[in-house]
């Protein structure tokens, strides 16, 4: 069995594109793997949270993915900073990474120009972090965006090295999960792009229908088709990539034939849309809020994961140690 390993930044809530993009995926995999899930609390230091608003974000993301089906009976569900191996790992692995090599990470580059006025060590070595994370584990399958796929290389790179200078086959050297055909990009509702946080285009699993109706119905639109079949221009093809996620292909069909014929009407359309995605997200927003508001249950779910974590990180250093020459009397 693989093991596969993600990372989850305790940031912001999940959105549409989050999901179907991502967690969808994440849910599917746990079936036939050995899955790592943990929420990256020590990454997000980088940008110097308040105590309580850590904690707080740590909490929600751990409630939103175990409400979408992350499984603490099937995965390793933990949180990163009760994984203190981690830590030493990453002092370990820091020392085989060179400042060059760390200074022409994208990742870096760009919050030296976003943030020149916090530009840390934590961000300069938050790729080895990552390879701690990932090589504690020894995992052997990472699933990662577009955004991450640099810091995978590096980790590929860290392993090798460490393999290398102490002459070992120790790490395994993680690929990248592959998703294949099941990968979708999520469209906004601005007319162009994906949905992103930052975007600030989002529909987020925990947004109540009348939030959710107000941002369906703000979407862009055109003045509607003026000959029979023509193509949709992007803001409409949008419309219905967001329908084949919630809607019935009944539904679906309908406004196509609409369209085609030039009769749709693009306010009934985003009606049936905002509706079919209420449909979707209030099983989950409840789950959210019953398990957010379950602290035994979050405490539990913690703790097994840590036990969990504690015994594949534990295995990992102790023979790391071993390997650097660290002995005991
Ligand atoms: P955001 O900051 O917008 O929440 P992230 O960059 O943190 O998104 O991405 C978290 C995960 O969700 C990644 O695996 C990414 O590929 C996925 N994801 C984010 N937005 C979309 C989208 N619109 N469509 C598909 N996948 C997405
Ligand atoms: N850097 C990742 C992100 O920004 C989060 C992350 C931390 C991660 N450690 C990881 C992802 C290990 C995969 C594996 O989204």
């Amino acid at each position: 069995m693989q093991t596969v390993l993600s990372g989850i930044r305790p940031t912001g809530n999940l959105h549409l594109g989050n999901y179907f993009g991502a967690v969808k995926n994440f849910i599917k995999m746990q079936e036939d793997n050995n899955c790592f899930f943990f929420i990256a609390d020590y990454h997000s230091l980088t940008t110097h949270p308040k105590p309580d608003s850590l904690q707080e974000n740590v909490k929600k993301v751990l409630s939103e993915y175990l409400a979408c089906g992350l499984d603490p009976e099937k995965s390793t569900i933990y949180i990163q900073s009760d994984l203190p191996q981690v830590a030493e790992l990453y002092l370990l692995l820091n020392m085989n990474a060179y400042v060059g090599e760390l200074e022409r990470t994208t990742t870096f580059k760009e919050k030296v120009r976003k943030q020149p006025e916090n530009i840390n060590a934590g961000l300069l070595t938050y790729a080895v972090l990552m390879a701690a994370d990932i090589l504690i584990h020894n995992a052997h399958k990472v699933p990662v965006g577009k955004d991450q796929e640099q810091h995978l290389e590096m980790t590929k790179k860290f392993a090798r090295r460490f393999n290398q200078i102490y002459e070992v086959e120790y790490f395994n050297i993680p690929e990248a999960y592959n998703f294949g055909s099941e990968l979708v990009k999520v469209p906004g509702l601005d007319g162009t792009g994906k949905m992103g946080k930052s975007e600030g285009n989002a529909i987020n699993l925990i947004d109540e229908p009348e939030l959710i109706r107000k941002k369906v119905m703000k979407a862009v639109t055109d003045a509607g088709p003026t000959s029979q079949n023509q193509p949709k221009p992007e803001p409409i093809a949008n419309l219905f990539s967001l329908m084949k996620l919630v809607s019935s292909k009944e539904t679906i069909e309908f406004f196509d034939e609409k369209y085609n014929s030039c009769q749709i009407r693009y306010g009934d359309m985003k009606k049936q849309l905002a509706e079919d995605i209420i449909i979707f997200t209030t099983p989950i927003r409840e789950r959210i809020l019953n398990i957010y508001n379950d602290n035994d249950y979050l405490k539990k779910v913690a703790q097994t994961g840590k036990e969990k974590a504690f015994a594949s990180g534990g295995k990992t250093i102790k023979e790391v140690r071993e390997i650097i020459g660290f002995k005991t009397f």
